[in-house]
């Protein structure tokens, strides 16, 4: 079983997985003894996927093998299929990989052990759209119907990309939102100012400096103005409504410091069920191996 998009999954498929997350999150044990191991290549940064990933890994009882790019033999220009392969071949069960190439798995064919990715350039982000379906579905019960708004740097956005095909195929209304210079062309877009007290749900994107040339014509104060999710705006949400962002966030750009915290923000219960959605998936692909 590989993880690489969520559009590779049906619905139910994505219900079930959320139901397994669901189950750990209650207290499902799983303990594969050690007998079990599974390596991170994380090509590009990252806190919460890698290290909740791990989490995940050792909560099921696995061992767990984390490379570093910088020191390896891709500084002698090994390639991602060789480096890949080598994990394989030295025994580990399930490969997480983090690559800043679009569909980097498209050069992974040759690979026999199950692959998990933990983003694709700004391509997909399975695993964070999953852990932002389970904290949705635990606020509100169901998905259907739902209003969300994805605001900030569309363009550049793998959770943009992945979370806009997953939701609308679950029966949610998504707008995005955000600076003229990050739209990106076929998404239904909507002012921010309007969009505030119709969503259920606001997620909040940070602008990813890493991935352009920084066109930014806003100042950051100016940002926080017009897009930043500010307390006089949380104050006009509708009662239910929640806040969410991926992380890492830019405290006083795109949310306000006292916003991160407050009552409608999930921000932190998004990355408690990170660990969640990865034991489901890591579970999934080793039982799968077994078949
Ligand atoms: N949300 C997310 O992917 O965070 P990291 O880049 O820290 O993994």
């Amino acid at each position: 079983m590989n993880v690489f998009k969520l559009s590779d999954f049906s619905c139910e498929e994505i219900n079930a997985i959320l139901d397994l997350a669901e189950e750990f999150k209650n207290g499902k044990q799983v303990d594969y003894h050690r007998q079990k191991s599974v390596a991170f290549l994380f090509f590009e940064n990252s806190t919460r996927t890698h290290y909740s990933f791990e989490k995940a890994a050792l909560n099921l009882g696995c061992v767990t093998q984390n490379f570093e790019a910088a020191t390896s033999s891709v500084q002698k220009g090994e390639s991602l299929y060789d480096t890949v392969k080598l994990f394989e071949c030295i025994g580990n069960d399930v490969i997480v990989i983090r690559h800043s190439k679009n569909n980097y798995f498209d050069d992974l064919k040759g690979i026999r052990v199950p692959i998990l990715s933990g983003g694709d350039g700004t391509g997909n982000h399975p695993t964070q759209s999953l852990l932002d379906l389970m904290t949705i579905r635990e606020h509100f019960g169901h998905f259907k119907g739902l209003k969300v708004a994805i605001v900030g740097d569309i363009a550049h956005s793998r959770v943009a990309h992945s979370n806009y095909e997953v939701m609308r195929r679950l029966g949610m209304e998504v707008y995005m939102s955000g600076p003229e210079e990050y739209r990106e062309e076929g998404y239904p877009y909507m002012p921010f100012d309007e969009l505030v007290e119709k969503m259920d749900v606001i997620m909040l994107l940070r602008v990813q400096h890493e991935r352009h040339a920084s066109n930014m014509q806003l100042t950051t104060a100016q940002y926080h103005e017009r897009y930043g999710m500010t307390m006089a705006r949380v104050n006009r949400m509708k009662d239910q409504a929640i806040i969410m962002h991926p992380a890492p966030f830019n405290r006083g750009v795109e949310i306000a410091d006292e916003v991160v915290e407050c009552d409608k923000s999930r921000i932190f219960e998004q990355m408690h069920n990170g660990v969640y959605v990865r034991m489901a998936l890591l579970y999934m692909a080793i039982e799968d191996t077994k078949q």
